[in-house]
């Protein structure tokens, strides 16, 4: 069984669609922990309740490289194939994203590299798209740049506001994540440069 780890710093709602297609047995592989920096965190709520085990790390007063390399040892300690950022709201350090090389992934609000940053959502709405969506993403060292592994379309709609939009947004991100996961765990992606080719695609 392939084992994902997933690191949250709020409610969670992406990790709980993971854990949902994992109980399926449509995600390839099992959610084998859930680490946050954020001790409320619903998203460590949710991991209890469905017997994943949580961790609270605090990231408070601690180097950048330090407070990383205590998430490393959980994930290792925890033989994660694959890291899934849900909503975890802090920039990796090398030390992080080289212990995973190309093993990290993150889900975006938006049609990377449209709107990369925080609130992609409201971004799109403010700039007029007619269209965003949902990228799945490898993670690198920079800020949602790396290279994209799937996306889902979303219209934005003259009636939207930006909650609305970003509420559409989110059921597209909860069918996307548990998709993107499956083909990474099958080993069904090859990363050539920035593109990554999905075997039968
Ligand atoms: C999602 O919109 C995700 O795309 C972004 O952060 C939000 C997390 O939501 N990276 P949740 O915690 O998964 O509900």
């Amino acid at each position: 069984m392939k084992k994902v780890g997933v690191l949250v710093s709020g409610r969670g709602s992406n990790l709980q669609a993971l854990i949902d297609a994992a109980r399926r047995g449509e995600l390839g592989g099992e959610v084998a922990v859930v680490v946050s920096n954020v001790e409320s965190a619903l998203g460590l709520e949710r991991a209890r309740k469905a017997g994943v085990p949580a961790v609270f790390r605090d990231h408070r007063g601690k180097k950048r490289e330090a407070f990383d390399a205590e998430i490393v040892e959980i994930l290792q300690a925890h033989h994660v194939d694959l890291v899934c950022l849900a909503g975890f709201m802090r920039l990796l350090s090398p030390v992080f994203v080289r212990a995973f090389p190309g093993r990290i992934v993150n889900i975006h609000p938006a049609l990377l590299p449209a709107f990369p940053g925080l609130e992609a959502q409201r971004q799109a709405w403010e700039n007029g798209a007619k269209v965003s969506g949902a990228t799945v993403h490898l993670v690198d060292e920079g800020l949602d740049s790396g290279p994209i592994v799937a996306q889902e379309a979303v219209p934005v709609l003259s009636t939207d506001t930006p909650d609305t939009l970003a509420a559409r947004i989110l059921e597209a991100e909860h069918r996307l994540y548990p998709r993107a996961v499956r083909l990474l765990l099958e080993g069904r992606c090859r990363v050539e440069g920035r593109r990554v080719i999905v075997e039968g695609e």
